[in-house]
């Protein structure tokens, strides 16, 4: 289990993660956004579809939430075939890998999470199965160990992950499409809001909706949960119906501001402007400020900080940008000083 998965109300992990497994829209149709991508996608299966054959092998790269895992069911459903799931982090060793590819059939969807945590030994058991749909299997130990060579069915790998820098080469090679979903824009994610408010037969109006869509921080998961937090502060201080107003308060009460920035968020801004002098200050010290793994921080957190020019990576560390001071009511040092260390750096 993730950081990302978690509540940031530290809630029980279950029921949240029911309601968005129900959310997960189904067909490519369903999906709202990522226009780009889903025409590719379109051509992709629709081609598949035409020639009879297994889709190409697939790879979704962006921040937590965006719709990765949702997309490789909706490929398997669209294809009319099963989905396998599993991890990097699940397949230790090369037989753990081995194990689940002597399992597909014909077209099935392999979906790979965090894809980047692969070991060397999985990778190099994953390369000839890509490219030939062919299985080395080790028999036996020591001298006397031989390798058999097993052809299995044509499949489809989608593989996931939130970093692609720390995709090998030859991995990323060996994938037809790599794509990069990107933040929701405040349009979609009303969209998406309204899809899910219709699914729980939520009370809420398109003023609502976009109160929620504004502060989720560009990411559909974030917007489900936000949305599921403001129905039940509804129900407990207003009539159930959610207008711009309750949802306002409500996203106030737990802590989310007008910018879609929660606590972790802010005390990573605070931290950097106040206690590191606004940077250049280093990932993990910055992390272990906060109370989260860097990893989390580097994932989860920042992405967003910085596509709204809050934080910048330097070589030398993270630097607050002019609107990390003012988003936490701090004057700017001096007016281009943030600048002027991205040009030091
Ligand atoms: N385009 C979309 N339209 C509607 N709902 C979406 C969309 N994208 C994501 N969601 C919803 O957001 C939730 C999170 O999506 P998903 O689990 O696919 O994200 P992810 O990219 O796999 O995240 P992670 O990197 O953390 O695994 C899902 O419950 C799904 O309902
Ligand atoms: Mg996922």
């Amino acid at each position: 289990m993730r950081d990302s998965d978690r509540d940031p109300e530290g809630e029980p992990l279950t029921p949240e993660l029911d309601a968005e497994a129900g959310l997960r829209p189904q067909a490519l149709d369903e999906f709202v956004g990522q226009s780009e991508l889903k025409e590719h996608l379109q051509i992709v299966l629709e081609a598949a579809r035409k020639r009879g054959q297994s889709v190409d092998h697939l790879l979704f790269a962006g921040p937590p939430g965006l719709g990765k895992t949702t997309l490789a069911g909706i490929i398997a459903t669209e294809m009319g075939v099963q989905l396998h799931v599993t991890s990097g982090p699940a397949l230790e060793r090369a037989g753990d890998l081995a194990a689940i590819l002597t399992k597909l059939e014909d077209g099935d969807v392999l979906f790979i999470d965090e894809i980047h945590r692969l070991s060397r030994a999985v990778e190099e058991i994953l390369y000839p199965a890509m490219e030939d749909f062919q299985l080395d299997i080790i028999v036996g130990k020591g001298p006397a160990a031989s390798s058999i060579r097993l052809t299995m069915p044509p499949f489809t790998l989608v593989g996931a992950t939130t970093r692609t820098g720390m995709i090998t080469g030859p991995l990323r090679d060996r994938f037809g499409l790599v794509a990069r979903l990107d933040y929701y824009d405040t349009d979609e994610l009303r969209m998406i809001v309204e899809r899910a408010a219709g699914i729980f037969e939520i009370d809420i109006d398109t003023d609502g909706a976009q109160q929620i869509a504004r502060r989720s921080r560009g990411t559909p998961r974030i917007a489900n949960r936000l949305l599921r937090r403001v129905r039940d502060f509804a129900e407990v201080r207003a009539d159930g119906a959610i207008t711009a107003d309750v949802a306002s308060e409500g996203l106030a009460l737990f802590g989310v501001d007008d910018r879609g920035l929660d606590k972790v968020d802010r005390a990573i801004l605070t931290n950097l402007c106040k206690q590191f002098g606004g940077g250049p200050v280093g990932l993990s010290t910055l992390a272990i400020s906060v109370g989260e793994q860097p990893e989390t921080v580097e994932d989860v957190y920042e992405p967003f900080l910085i596509t709204q020019g809050m934080i910048a990576r330097t070589p030398r560390g993270r630097i607050a940008l002019a609107a990390a001071y003012e988003h936490i009511g701090m004057r700017p040092p001096a007016a281009d000083r943030s600048e002027q260390r991205l040009f030091d750096a």
